[in-house]
Parts: structure tokens; sequence; C-alpha cells
């Protein structure tokens, strides 16, 4: 369904080029969840806007191709990109704000949205009535202005306009973060509905917890870098970068007395990424190799790839 090849994102700012993604490559396949997980600054929004084609200005794809269901995204006019997003990949904002206009109704900006994909404005409102009520959000509250709304509603209709046109792929980037608890769950299992349905979803989080928890697969990005891909129960049973074990460890466990460990030290400097493996000033087991070689990124065993030099192939 998705398929990402070598993919080199750089954004040019006055203090310098940033690289943001740098050799990244991954496939999904329909109705999976993979979750990208890493900490802040490790390239996971830029990956989701360059699949979007919505990357800022200062920013250039260096490199890389990405297919979605066989399109080549990167070679897309504006006006035929402008038809696939929504339509066949969509994205799930951190702040809903940002997707909706708190001056109009939620049903006019509905209702635009659909025409603007070629649906007439009676079919345009019926649909946009269908999808708000398959994420819980009533009549009533469709034609009422944002404000009126709570953060998970909100939510819930960001929800409703990504799956509308029924598209292959979702975005979701860190989509439960700016909600409590409770209303997290709800979310979370609304976008697992939405998995089921057969829908591919890109769950983009910092918390790795909530990728073990949700996913499917999970893969781990550092320094704008793959570091471990792998199904889910592997990354628990048998993680194999020292980063994945890092952020493992960091998880606290409800009942134990085990204080959970951070991993020391910051990300890189991606204006200046260091030489060798981009971990490795954090790596407990860094060697000279470490330092100046840049580790590929291996299948060491079916499904599950690491970028690490002290891993060899089984
Ligand atoms: N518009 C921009 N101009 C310049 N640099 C940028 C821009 N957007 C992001 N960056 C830089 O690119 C790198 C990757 O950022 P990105 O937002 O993709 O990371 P992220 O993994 O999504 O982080 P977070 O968890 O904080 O959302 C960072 O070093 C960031 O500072
Ligand atoms: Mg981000």
């Amino acid at each position: 369904m998705l398929i990402v090849e070598d993919l080199y994102v750089k954004y040019y700012t006055r203090r310098g080029t940033v690289s943001a993604v740098s050799g990244v490559s991954f496939t999904m396949q329909k109705g999976e969840m993979l979750a990208v997980v890493g900490e802040s600054g490790s390239g996971k929004s830029t990956l989701a806007l360059t699949i979007m084609r919505l990357l800022p200005r200062n920013a250039v794809v260096e490199r890389g191709r990405i297919l979605l269901d066989g399109i080549d995204v990167l070679k897309l006019s504006e006006d035929e990109m402008r038809r696939i997003r929504g339509s066949k990949v969509s994205m799930v904002l951190q702040d809903p704000f940002t997707t909706l206009d708190p001056l109009r109704r939620v049903i006019d900006q509905f209702i635009e949205f659909l025409m603007e994909h070629g649906l007439d404005r009676r079919s345009a409102e019926k649909l946009a009535l269908e999808a708000l009520e398959s994420v819980g959000i009533p009549k009533t509250l469709a034609y009422s202005y944002p404000h009126q709304l709570s953060g998970g509603q909100k939510q819930r209709v960001a929800i409703a306009m990504a799956i509308a046109l029924k598209p292959s792929l979702v975005i979701a980037d860190e989509p439960t973060t700016a909600l409590d608890v409770v209303v997290q769950k709800q979310i979370m299992d609304l976008i697992d509905t939405i998995k089921r349905g057969g829908t591919s979803v890109m769950l983009i989080t910092h918390d790795i917890a909530l990728a073990i928890e949700r996913a499917d697969r999970i893969m781990v990005m550092y320094g704008g870098e793959v570091m471990e891909i792998a199904d889910k129960g592997t990354i628990m049973s048998r993680p194999l970068h020292p980063y994945t074990q890092g952020l493992l460890a960091s998880i606290p466990r409800l009942g134990s007395d085990k204080i959970p460990e951070s991993i020391p030290g910051y990300p890189p400097d991606l204006r200046n990424p260091p030489k060798g493996c981009v971990f490795h000033p954090r790596c407990p087991y860094a060697d000279e190799r470490c330092r100046s070689i840049k580790p590929q990124l291996i299948e060491v065993e079916k499904g599950h790839w690491v970028k690490c030099h002290r891993v060899v192939k089984a």
C-alpha cells in the first residue's frame, strides 16, 4: 500500500541546513497500524508532511520515492496532489484547531472540503453527517461552531473529515497529545475502528507505551533515521537497537518500584549530525567503528530491521 524508499528531506534555515529525514525506507500493508516513535526532533512529522506533500517552503526533498497504491507521490503536480489529499491519504493533527476554522460551522467546512473533491452540495451534506455520526458527533453538534465543541469532539470531527472519502492511509500525528486521559482512550479506540475497517493508519507518537498498546508494527526513528522496525511483539521481546532498548526502559510501570530510566544525553543537532552512527554519542556500547562508519539498516530476521553495528544477521 505504501512504499517509502531512501527518502532524504532537508530544511534550509538562516542558521544552516537541517537534515530532518535521512535515508528512510519502509513499507506499510493495507489495514495495518504502524506506529512511528522517537523523541522530539527525530523527523516524524517531517516524514508525514513529505508523504502528504505539505512541507513548508524551506524544505527540500533531496532524494527518494514514495509510492502510495502505486502512485508516485513526489512526481504529482500540485493539482493532482490536491485530489489525492483527503481521498487517498489524509492526516489528523495534534491540535484540531489548526484543521477547523473557528468562525465557520463544522458542517459548512466539511461540505466545502467534500465539494472540493467533486461532490455536489446535497451528497456532501449527507456524507458529512454520516461521517460525523460514525465518530459520535450528532447532528446538533454538526451545525454548531468549533468553539462550542470540546477538544475531544473537535478531534472526532477531524477524524471524520480524514476518513469520509475512505482513504487508503490515515496519518495521525500525535492525535491524542492535547487531550486528557479518558478522551485519549476514546480517540484511540476510534482510530482502532478505522483500522479494523481496512484503512492503514500511521500513528506518530513519542509515547512508545501507546505504540505498543495500539500498533501492529513499530518503527523507531532517531535523528531523522530509522533505527529499528519490527512487529510489536518482537520490539517488546527482542529489541535489538540500544535506542529502542532505552525507550522501552523509560516506560513507567504501574506497581513496580523500579524507577524508569531515561536515556542520558540529548538528540543530535541535525544541522551538524554526528559522524558514523547518529546515536553513538548517547550509546552505552559505542566503539570506534560506531564513531566513524554509518551502519546500514539490515533485516536480522524476517520483518525485523535494525541499524546497528553490533547486530549481525542470524
Ligand atoms: N520548518 C522548519 N524549518 C527548519 N527546521 C525544521 C522545520 N520543521 C522541523 N525542523 C527541524 O527538523 C527536525 C525534525 O523535526 P520534526 O518536526 O520532523 O520532528 P518530530 O519527530 O516530529 O518532533 P516532535 O516529536 O517534537 O513533533 C528537527 O531538528 C526540527 O528542528
Ligand atoms: Mg512532530
